[in-house]
């Protein structure tokens, strides 16, 4: 498996409320858990200081990256959470449990190009299972993009290799359906590995982190000198 191969992923063409859409975003909350996405997120953010405003790209439900962000700051003290989608699905329980905490919470159905296209300033920028959607060439503007809104950028996406594949291969076992047995695999496709995406990252006054993360995924962090 050696060049990226990028698939279309199919829930990205539903409508979220459609009921393949709304079982397929079950599964991924599942397989964020099976990945061990969700303890490496709330142990990576456990790490950092607590942000006053922090984004996820491509947040879908958000459920995943609020439980992991309450686990890590169980006060928000006035921090403001940004889920940017261009299709969000936050559900009133996700809001209202971030709210509770005393987070502000900003839901941007944007693109994400339009959205980081806006000057603004945020602790944190991270991405679970979303960079993969791009080209190289698409993913360098991102990335650039997000350089100039942030001084710490993260994120945990799938590995491009045989052992994703044979990960993906056992997903009929957790009973997965068919659109998450579709996008799983083009997703590891589309995955990275090596220096991927340090190569991609403005060179210049930044110090990036790239590497496996056990057992399926490849996490990168990049931090303004
Ligand atoms: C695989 S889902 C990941 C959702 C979430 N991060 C998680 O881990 O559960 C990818 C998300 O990216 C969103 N998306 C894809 N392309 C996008 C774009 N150009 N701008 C904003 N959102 C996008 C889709 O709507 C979808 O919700």
């Amino acid at each position: 498996m050696n060049a990226r191969r990028l698939t279309p992923e199919l829930l990205d063409a539903l409508p979220p409320d459609a009921p393949e859409a709304r079982a397929s975003r079950r599964d991924l909350r599942a397989l964020n858990a099976v990945m061990g996405h969700r303890r490496a997120w709330t142990r990576w953010l456990r790490s950092e200081p607590r942000p006053r405003a922090i984004a996820e790209l491509g947040a879908g439900d958000g459920a995943a990256f609020a439980e992991q962000l309450l686990a890590a700051f169980p006060q928000g003290e006035g921090g403001t959470v940004f889920l940017v989608d261009r299709a969000p699905c936050v559900s009133a329980e996700t809001r209202g449990a971030l709210m509770r905490a005393g987070w502000r919470v900003e839901v941007e159905a944007a693109d994400v190009f339009e959205w980081l296209a806006v000057s603004r300033e945020v602790d944190a920028v991270c991405a679970n299972l979303f960079l993969h959607h791009f080209t190289d060439d698409a993913l360098a503007r991102l990335l650039a993009a997000a350089a100039r809104c942030t001084a710490t950028f993260a994120a945990l996406e799938p590995r491009r290799g045989w052992a994703s594949l044979a990960g993906v291969a056992a997903l009929p076992l957790m009973d997965a359906h068919p659109v998450t047995l579709h996008d799983a695999r083009v997703s590891v496709e589309a995955g990275f590995r090596g220096s991927e995406l340090s190569a991609l990252w403005p060179r210049e006054g930044w110090r990036c982190e790239e590497r496996r993360a056990f057992p399926f995924s490849h996490w990168f962090c990049a931090r303004r000198r």
